[in-house]
């Protein structure tokens, strides 16, 4: 196993592409297993999928990737460094991202101030900054305002920025809790179903979103029941079934899998 990096070697995101690879992960709860040994490689410059029937172990398996569960066994590396020892908060300043299976965001802040949310945590500008405004914590939350922007720009709803929640559909809904995923330049970026819950011409708009933040040094992993939507932006696809990777490969490949047509694609004649 590699030595864990410690917490004073936690450093900013750069620019360097680093595949995350998982080894052994074996997670459970008291009696029951959720995931069995996964091992798999995700690499940076593509979009890869991660699916399979409900209860699989997807959401379980993000939960452990960025430190919200702790499996009882396994590696998580980026690049060579071994990740599992770390907070979900170091993960999340090393660039790790994600948005939620549900939509998360606040109803009494704007979308633009949604965004900012995430960047806020991260910046030194923290809660003293809310009671005694100071010129640094002023610059800083004017560049986190710019960032914010440019993320709902990158994903064409910069003019939904001062609306509310509340007054906005649910495929613009998701659209910001990607924007505020992706507004502090991520490099492992984890969407949990981006697509529950939306129509098919939101859908469509969310498949073109996602093609767009493609990068090299991103590594991009999509959780989705949406087929359609899966095998039109996905690279690679990874399915898991009853907490076991079942097979991976191109989209191609994992829909001419009899296995994974059995147990979770399912047969068009049938
Ligand atoms: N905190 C927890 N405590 C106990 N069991 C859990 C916990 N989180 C997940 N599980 C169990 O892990 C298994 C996998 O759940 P998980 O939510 O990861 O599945 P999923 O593949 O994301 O399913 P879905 O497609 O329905 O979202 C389920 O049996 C679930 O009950
Ligand atoms: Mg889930």
């Amino acid at each position: 196993m590699n030595a864990p990096i410690r917490a004073e070697h936690v450093e900013p995101p750069h620019n360097v592409a680093h595949a995350l690879t998982v080894r052994n992960l074996s997670l459970s709860f008291g009696g029951n297993q959720v995931l069995h040994d996964i091992g798999l490689q995700l690499e940076p410059g593509e979009i890869t999928g991660l699916i399979g029937p409900n209860g699989a172990g997807k959401t379980s398996f993000f939960n452990c990737l960025t430190g919200l569960y702790m499996p009882q066994r396994g590696e998580i590396c980026l690049g060579s460094e071994n990740l599992i020892w770390l907070a979900p908060t170091q993960r999340a300043a090393l660039g790790f991202s994600r948005s939620f299976q549900h939509v998360a965001l606040c109803p009494e802040l704007t979308v633009a101030e949604n965004v900012m949310v995430g960047l806020d945590r991260q910046s030194n500008a923290g809660w003293l900054d809310a009671f005694l405004p100071l010129a640094g914590g002023r610059k800083e939350r004017g560049r986190n305002r710019e960032l914010a922007v440019n993320a709902l720009e990158r994903l064409g709803i910069a003019d939904v920025a001062k609306s509310y929640p509340s007054d906005l559909p649910p495929g613009v809904l998701r659209l910001a809790e990607i924007a505020r995923a992706i507004a502090g330049s991520p490099r492992v970026l984890l969407l949990d179903e981006p697509a529950a819950g939306l129509n098919s011409v939101e859908t469509r708009d969310l498949a073109n979103a996602l093609k767009k933040l493609r990068a090299p040094d991103l590594v991009l992993v999509v959780v989705e029941h949406d087929m359609d939507l899966i095998m039109d932006v996905c690279d690679t696809i990874h399915v898991l079934n009853v907490g076991r990777l079942l097979a991976s490969g191109s989209p191609g490949q994992i829909q001419a899998n009899p296995e994974v047509v059995r147990v979770y694609l399912g047969d068009d004649d049938a």
